[in-house]
């Protein structure tokens, strides 16, 4: 069986090539697809077969996934170019006739009012349009988004949002690949996952944070035109701190809240704990 994994020289797509080897896929079953070479030189280095594809390459891709029977569309990051870029993929694994086609998309895509949500939606549509068998892994938040931060919230003791109480379904990218391969590899995927861990909210995020790194932080709640005002001023791009701002008034909502039941059936185990993913990310490395 011939697996290729688009977006695999990324933070989720490394990951899903590990667990599928874990797993026992033969790396000659795997091709991994990207731009970044340095990236596609580790995966050389692991047996698969790489490639480096553009996603406005449609003939590259063409030629990426044919013999292909299983594709695993790792949602681009290029917010803005996503649906043209799917689209592509989409197309390419349609010409290959390919048995299986699972898209990483975000929590409840058929309803969510996020912005972030607009292309995800979009993608589902274009591939049930397709026709092909498809599985969609509807991921919520990568626990990542806050563990990457523990510097800023413990010199702030301050964790900043604009979510109010709403709970957020996140989960680690180890446990979303994991689940991403689970899938891959089942004889018939249902058609939707939708995929998070234990829910929290941007208030006990804090509590967590400070009790792992023994320091007063809390939760500080702000207008989304404040949040966005103060990404900025800390060097994101006005843009992407708007974006930023929504996704937080769209957790508020409710739309990154999922139930933790989904992901644990595809990992046959509990999710990986907030508690357990502060304390590995606060942890010296070795
Ligand atoms: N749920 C969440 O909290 C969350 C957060 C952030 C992102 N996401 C979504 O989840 C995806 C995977 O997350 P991640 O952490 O692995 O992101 P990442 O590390 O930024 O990886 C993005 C991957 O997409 C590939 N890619 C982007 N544009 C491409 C293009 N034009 N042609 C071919 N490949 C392209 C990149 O390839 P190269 O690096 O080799 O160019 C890379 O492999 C993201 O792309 C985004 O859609 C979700």
């Amino acid at each position: 069986m011939s697996l290729v994994v688009t977006g695999a020289t990324g933070h989720l797509g490394r990951l899903v090539v590990a667990a599928l080897l874990e797993r026992g896929v033969p790396a000659a079953e795997v091709v991994a697809l990207g731009r970044d070479e340095a990236r596609l030189a580790e995966l050389d280095a692991l047996g698969v077969t790489t490639r480096r594809v553009d996603y406005a390459d449609a003939d590259a891709l063409s030629d990426a996934l044919a013999g292909a029977d299983r594709v695993l569309l790792i949602s681009g990051s290029e917010v803005g170019q996503r649906l043209a870029q799917h689209e592509n993929v989409i197309a390419a694994a349609r010409a290959a006739g390919v048995g299986l086609l699972a898209y990483t998309s975000i929590a409840n895509a058929d309803t969510s009012t996020m912005i972030l949500a607009a292309e995800h939606r979009a993608t589902e549509e274009a591939v049930v349009a397709s026709g092909l068998p498809h599985t969609f892994l509807r991921n919520s938040w990568y626990t990542e988004n806050y563990t990457g931060q523990l510097a800023t919230y413990a010199e702030h003791g301050t964790v900043l949002g604009a979510a109010g109480d709403g709970r957020v379904s996140a989960a680690t990218r180890a446990d979303y690949a994991e689940a991403a391969a689970a899938a891959l590899l089942l004889d018939q995927p249902r058609r939707v996952y939708e995929l998070g861990g234990a829910a929290f909210s941007l208030k006990e995020l804090a509590t967590t944070v400070g009790d792992v790194l023994g320091k007063d932080v809390t939760y500080t709640d702000l207008p989304a035109d404040e949040l966005t005002r103060v990404l900025v001023g800390a060097g994101l791009p006005e843009g992407y701190a708007a974006v930023l701002a929504d996704a937080d008034l769209g957790l508020g909502r409710g739309d990154l809240h999922v139930e933790p039941t989904d992901l644990e059936a595809l990992l046959g185990r509990p999710a990986t704990s907030l508690a357990d993913a502060v304390r590995a990310a606060a942890a010296p490395r070795g």
